[in-house]
């Protein structure tokens, strides 16, 4: 039995809990790689989470249990509330908190080992001290940065872009001030460097992570947060090298690549440069009422009883879900209407645009919790050739990743954007609750087009009372 405080943190035993550890991690992800194993994922990378903390605490020279007790337990309390009260359209805002919270840890450690390095008045190495100002800044950056994030997604501060006069110029010159700051602390770092000039650099940075995420529009949000998140990697890793921490070292390291990775792919699905997210002050909180352009166009309108004629009697079709029905917590009637089409020997398929919903795979766990089967889940390139076939296509919630301007409109501020090809498809119907614009806040020609119905309803009333109406007939 290993008893607390008995293990040498250099000793071999930690640093095989510490590999044990790592190694769960790199299987937690791979697992999370596909849904019927994702949650199983979630459980083996919690356990190597478990490992490399209690490990971390029988380390000779621990103390302070006290506080150490009170952390853990507040953060389980909050951690578990949260997890049972936070509804699926509100993960991105948690996750940016849980995020910030991770950059704001790893800026205090960096503070407190210099403090320390400070304290025992030798010469700070210099192997030890660009790690520690490299997490002090970034996770700085990345805790108010996500702070504001997650004031933009929870509505405390506006999503619209908030944009000050000079502001470029202003961040160029925080960033340098940081740099030149830094070179100047890590030059002095045998001579006992300023705990002013330190502390200065901590402020600049926070203010960098405000002013850098403020003129970023809300619904870019959740790719801002996912390159935040890999800032808080990079500068936990960063802290582990000054820590000299392997498991803190490798647990950075794959959030730093997997949150870069997942920043590219959001960016790649929709045509835009991670720069173009960053700087362009694109989007803003959806405007309610018509679509921009002011000229009135006819739609063809149609009531649940039409759409479930419509659907009886096709062949094939095709549900494409989008942010709506997450908001509507839809997918259980959408899975309902599904059976009842199915029980008449309708093929039914669900196409997934990888940025359909506000987060990645958002429209995939909905689903999922509604245990439709991960088969029927077509990816967008696997469904697009098909649509041609489609009798019926059927979107739910979804606005921007259908607009056929991305294809058609180079002036379109989603040009290039891949899309789901609805227009393709025989009939289609869309349930919205109104000609409203999605995220891009730009109209939608699919709306408008000849073979396209329109059922406006709240997506999951409409989807309960398309599937009672198949039921009747
Ligand atoms: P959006 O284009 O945002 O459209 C969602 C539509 O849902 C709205 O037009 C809205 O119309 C409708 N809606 C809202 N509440 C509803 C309800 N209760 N019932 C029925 N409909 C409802 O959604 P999308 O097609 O999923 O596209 C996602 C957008 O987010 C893309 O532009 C994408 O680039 C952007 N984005 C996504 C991500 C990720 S990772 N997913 C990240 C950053 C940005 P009504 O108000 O008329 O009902």
């Amino acid at each position: 039995m290993i008893s607390l405080g008995a293990l040498a943190p250099d000793g071999d035993l930690v640093q095989v809990l510490y590999i044990v550890a790592f190694s769960l991690f790199i299987i937690g992800i791979r697992r999370g790689t596909h849904p019927t194993t994702a949650k199983q994922g979630n459980m083996i990378a919690a356990v190597g989470m478990a490992v490399a903390v209690v490990t971390t605490l029988a380390l000779e020279g621990i103390g302070n249990w006290g506080l150490i007790i009170g952390g853990l337990a507040l953060g389980t309390v909050i951690g578990a509330v949260a997890s049972k009260r936070v509804q699926m359209t509100g993960i991105p805002q948690m996750v940016a908190l849980y995020n910030g919270v991770g950059g704001g840890a790893v800026a205090l450690i960096a503070w407190a080992e210099f403090r320390h390095e400070l304290a025992i008045g030798a010469e700070i190495p210099l192997d030890t001290f660009v790690p520690i100002l490299f997490s002090m800044v970034v996770g700085s950056v990345s805790f108010w940065g996500s702070g504001i994030a997650f004031g933009k997604l929870q509505g405390i501060i506006s999503g619209r872009p908030v944009k000050l006069p000079g502001q470029q110029f202003v961040n160029a010159l925080l960033l340098l001030g940081v740099i030149a700051a830094c070179i100047v602390l890590g030059s002095d770092h045998a001579s006992g460097p300023s705990q002013g000039l330190f502390i200065a650099v901590l402020v600049a940075a926070a203010a960098l992570g405000i002013l850098v995420v403020l003129p970023i529009g809300g619904a870019d949000m959740p790719v801002v947060i996912s390159l935040l998140n890999a800032f808080t990697g990079l500068s936990a890793a960063a802290a582990g090298i000054a820590l000299d921490n392997v498991v803190l070292i490798v647990a950075g390291t794959l959030v730093g690549s997997s949150g870069t990775i997942l920043t590219m792919e959001m960016a790649t699905a929709m045509n835009r440069s991670v720069g173009n997210v960053l700087f362009a002050g694109f989007g803003g909180a959806p405007a309610g009422g018509a679509a921009s352009g002011g000229e009135e166009r006819p739609v063809t309108s149609i009531g649940a009883q039409d759409a479930a004629i419509k659907l009886a009697y096709a062949d094939s079709v095709v549900i494409v879900p989008g942010y709506g029905m997450a908001v509507a917590q839809a997918q259980h009637a959408v899975k309902e209407m599904a059976g009842e089409l199915e029980k008449r020997g309708v093929n039914v398929n669900y196409a997934i645009h990888p940025v359909a919903g506000r987060m990645p795979g958002h429209m995939n766990v909905l689903l999922a919790e509604a245990d439709v089967p991960y088969e029927k889940l077509k990816e967008m390139d696997d469904i697009n050739p098909e649509m041609p076939r489609t009798d019926v296509a059927v979107v739910i919630g979804a606005n921007d990743v259908t607009n056929p301007a991305a294809k058609n409109d180079p002036d379109s501020p989603i040009a290039g954007m891949p899309i789901i090809e609805v227009s393709e498809a025989q009939q289609v119907i869309v349930i919205k609750r109104s000609l409203s614009p999605g995220f891009a806040g730009i109209d939608n020609d699919l709306f408008y087009e000849e073979n396209t119905s329109m059922l406006f309803s709240d997506a999951k009333q409409a989807a309960a009372d398309v599937a009672a109406e198949i039921n009747d007939l």
